[in-house]
């Protein structure tokens, strides 16, 4: 089956340089059409180099007119060794200078339902000023799991058939299981999708998402389209 027109698969051997100049560009787009550039960050391990780059071009972008979010997060403090958070602010947050009130960090140090919550709560109103029946993030970056997740969106999990709220509590079988995700509504509002993924021995999944298998396969913006980002 192939992609649909909205999907797309760029394969670099520039993966970082790519990665950074796609960010960077979609951010100058986005500033000059709204004057905001909604960015949701990956977890996991692959966006860490990436992150880093960009941290590099500091004036690269207005980074107060930037707000950040998280596709997912696990259930520990910011400080943990497994914190998406953790990773982002010591790659890319600390070395920008973001305004802290522009970073929507979901607090997985709480109650998951309470941390889910807030966050839901914050990107509505964001939502409901800009006159957006639901966020739209101008970039979600997503990763790409072994078992074909993304975020923290598994394969069987219930976590799959949400269709209201943007972010909910989950588990799954990558530790750490407990966590919180961004939902597909959430997912499918952004104007661009990328997928992140430099790791040849996900070609196979790749493969697989691509004919819409998996949760990462299910991923389809009403309104946007999905790039995948492919190292070789
Ligand atoms: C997480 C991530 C997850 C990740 C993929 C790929 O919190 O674990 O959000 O979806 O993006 O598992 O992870 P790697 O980049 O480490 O392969």
């Amino acid at each position: 089956m192939q992609p649909d027109l909205k999907t797309s698969v760029q394969r670099t051997s520039q993966f970082i340089p790519d990665a950074v100049a796609l960010i960077v560009e979609t951010g100058r787009q986005a500033i000059a059409r709204s004057g905001l550039f909604r960015l949701g960050l990956a977890g996991g391990n692959t966006p860490r180099a990436v992150y880093a780059a960009l941290a590099q071009q500091t004036d690269a972008l207005p980074w107060d007119r930037v707000q950040i979010t998280f596709g997912d997060e696990r259930c520990v403090p910011p400080d943990h060794a497994d914190s998406n958070y953790r990773m982002a602010y010591e790659s890319l947050l600390s070395q920008v200078p973001i305004p802290e009130g522009n970073v929507f960090r979901i607090r997985g140090e709480i109650p998951h339902e309470e941390a889910a919550l807030e966050c839901e709560a914050r990107l509505a109103a964001v939502a409901a000023r800009l006159g957006e029946e639901r966020y739209a993030h101008d970039l979600l970056l997503l990763g790409l799991g072994e078992d074909g997740h993304t975020a923290s969106l598994f394969p069987g999990s219930p976590a799959l058939e949400e269709t209201v709220r943007n972010i909910i509590p989950a588990t799954g079988p990558k530790p750490p299981p407990q966590r919180i995700t961004f939902t597909f509504p959430l997912i499918n509002a952004s104007n661009l999708v990328v997928f992140l993924l430099n790791d040849p021995k996900k070609e196979a999944i790749l493969q697989g998402a691509l004919q819409g298998k998996f949760p990462s396969g299910k991923v389809a913006p009403t309104h946007g389209r999905v790039l995948w980002l492919a190292g070789e």
